[in-house]
């Protein structure tokens, strides 16, 4: 099924189309298999709104959250609906959050949130869920299953114990590369609540995890990482097609383990480099199974963007839209059983820098 359509979008041109119309859905003629139809629902993430002082806020952050929102409101026909994939805020504060929401508020259809660790370090959280409500939650649409992770816990001793003020805790949180940071986890009360949750769904129902941190262990120094990732994917096993889609890396990554499929989305905000995991050593942990297309990590806005997500007989077709480099779309391809950039860039596709403000 995915190799005709692949074919198809070869001889008829239809994947050229998508490209340089990238704000319609291209609506191919392939339903659903069974009873599952196909849908779109749109991702935007890692807005990072940035206070500076008093309503100055960081005005490049703004400006890749507001350039996201207004481009998902141009999607014709509308996504079902939206998620935003975590770090809204930068250092959790309420301003940041209100400005974010503020911006947000404009993007039309019913959004959904994921906790980021930069909304959640300052306060644990609070602010976050008397504006957004629990954490973690599951719903289903169409069909699917979708569940809600919050990710980015940590061990008891390190969140209460080890930081003089809230604020020193977010900020040993919040860089890339921090050796006083503490590894992500979800924590065994999610995952009792997700084995519950699970044990309702039948094997063959799609399900799509939302979390911010991957549920996969990619790189420890960064906190590419989730400490007991190995807990959720195993109440994954059952399924006949699970997707885990996690922003946090602020890159165009996929993966497959086993039966789950993974896929990154990127941020509004700025791109993070490539981890040297991805360089294959022989000591690096997980081996990334799907040789990956990359963008350019030394070009500040090659791979910021947002994404729609084609949901197509329960797989997740990512859609990256990318403000200086040509869209991309990463699909699972049943032949192979991996997820697979369709069109692979190179210094062609390149769009030169431009103002886009
Ligand atoms: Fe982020
Ligand atoms: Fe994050």
């Amino acid at each position: 099924m995915s190799m005709n359509r692949r074919a198809f979008l070869k001889t008829t041109g239809a994947g050229l189309m998508a490209a340089a119309f990238p704000l319609s859905l291209v609506k191919l003629a392939f339903g659903g298999e069974g009873s599952i139809p196909d849908f779109t629902f749109g991702y935007i993430s890692d807005a990072h709104i940035q206070q500076i002082k008093g309503t100055r806020f960081v005005r490049n952050w703004d400006m890749g959250l507001i350039r996201a929102v207004r481009e998902a409101n141009l999607l014709t026909p509308r996504p079902d609906f939206f998620m935003f994939g975590g770090d809204l805020a930068q250092l959790g504060k309420k301003e940041e959050l209100d400005h974010g929401l503020e911006i947000m508020s404009n993007l039309r259809g019913k959004v959904r949130y994921v906790m980021g660790e930069h909304d959640y370090y300052l306060d644990l959280g609070k602010y976050w869920q008397e504006k957004l409500g629990p954490p973690y939650y599951s719903f289903d649409h169409k069909g699917v299953h979708f569940v809600v992770l919050n990710s980015i816990l940590t061990y008891d001793k390190w969140t209460y114990e080890t930081w003089p003020t809230p604020m020193d805790r977010m900020l040993a949180m919040a860089r890339l590369d921090n050796p006083k940071g503490s590894p992500f986890m979800v924590g065994d009360e999610q995952i009792a609540w997700l084995k519950k949750d699970l044990a309702k769904i039948n094997g063959n129902t799609p399900v799509v995890v939302f979390s911010h941190s991957p549920i996969q262990k990619i790189f420890k120094p960064w906190n590419f990482w989730t400490q007991d990732a190995e807990k959720v994917q195993a109440l994954l096993k059952p399924f006949e097609k699970a997707t885990v889609i996690y922003g946090h890396v602020h890159q165009i990554q996929y993966n497959q383990i086993d039966n789950i499929t993974f896929q990154a989305v990127m941020a509004t905000a700025w791109p993070w480099p490539y981890p040297e995991t991805y360089s294959q050593l022989a000591n690096a942990f997980p081996k990334i199974t799907v040789p990956m297309n990359r963008a350019d990590p030394f070009f500040e806005r090659d791979a910021t963007g947002w994404q729609f997500v084609d949901v197509k007989s329960g797989r997740s077709a990512m859609h990256y839209q990318l403000p200086d480099n040509q869209n991309r779309t990463v699909m699972f391809d049943a032949a192979t059983g991996k997820p697979q950039d369709v069109k692979y860039q190179d210094d062609s596709m390149r769009i030169p820098p431009q103002t886009h403000f």
